[in-house]
């Protein structure tokens, strides 16, 4: 039979529990933590929050773990808009901006992880370095053969600026990428959904002519066919978009152009 030994840090312990005494409106939140510098394993600590105390959002929670309870709580966050997609992270098993999440959405304990399947640099703060080189490798801005014009923007008709609708909202979170179990396997090759929707963002814009080249870029086992429709990242995205369908138009344009 085989055996499998896991590494001596792969064991998440039980941290300390933060007591908010005197507090009768209370929740309990959960938090992954795991310092490398300490050289001891990843744990969970609890923190009880008074919820008379605290904003309505997880992030509201967070900064006050970080504010009034625990300063080396370490995480990412910007706007607490939902806008410059920083804040994702784990929360009760689902990827999603901490910023946007509201704890009333929630019962019970809340429990917070960093973005599953990535390298943790710090508690909540996952390891984005691929994702961002993913990213730069679709070559994510407008590349045109024409001249721009002289005295104005390159224009679009109504109806081709409406084709970005859906694509251009994506804070590149990374929750939908690393909500997929085929990018957790194979994210060394495989694009993923976030970066998949972005690439397709390129090819729907109507000033950008370069297609060809996208396409012969994208088309390619592991890069873009990896995905099978599992939905995670549909089912997860903050921001209601739908990488599926975005992955889904890039495989017709494909068709289209080998069978046209
Ligand atoms: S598609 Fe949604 S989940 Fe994926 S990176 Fe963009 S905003 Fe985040
Ligand atoms: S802090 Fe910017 S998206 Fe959450």
């Amino acid at each position: 039979m085989v055996e499998f030994t896991l590494p001596r840090n792969s064991v998440v312990k039980k941290g300390k529990l933060y007591k908010a005494d005197g507090a009768t409106n209370i929740r309990l939140f959960q938090v992954y933590r795991w310092d490398p510098d300490s050289g001891e394993n990843p744990r969970i600590d609890s923190y009880e929050i008074d919820m008379d105390q605290c904003g309505p959002m997880v992030l509201d929670a967070i900064l006050k773990i970080k504010n009034e309870i625990d300063s080396s709580l370490t995480f990412r966050r910007s706007c607490r808009e939902g806008v410059c997609g920083s804040c994702a992270m784990n929360i009760n098993g689902k990827n999603t901006l901490a910023c946007i999440k509201a704890i009333s959405d929630y019962q019970g304990t809340i429990k917070i992880f960093p973005l599953p399947h990535m390298s943790v640099i710090k508690d909540l703060v996952a390891d984005m370095s691929h994702f961002f080189e993913q990213y730069a490798s679709i070559k994510p801005w407008l590349t045109a053969s024409s001249e721009a014009p002289a005295d104005s923007e390159r224009l679009q008709s109504r109806e081709d600026r409406a084709k970005l609708d859906g694509l251009y909202e994506c804070v590149l979170c990374a929750s939908c990428s690393t909500s997929c179990p085929s990018y957790w396997w194979n994210s060394d090759k495989y694009l993923g959904p976030a970066i998949l929707l972005q690439a397709y963002r390129w090819l729907a814009d109507s000033r950008d002519d370069n297609d060809q080249e996208r396409l012969n870029e994208l088309d390619e086992s592991f890069k873009l066919y990896r995905c099978h429709t599992i939905m995670n990242c549909t089912d997860t995205c903050p921001k209601g978009l739908n990488p599926a369908k975005a992955i889904a138009e890039i495989k017709k344009r494909l068709v289209e152009r080998d069978h046209l």
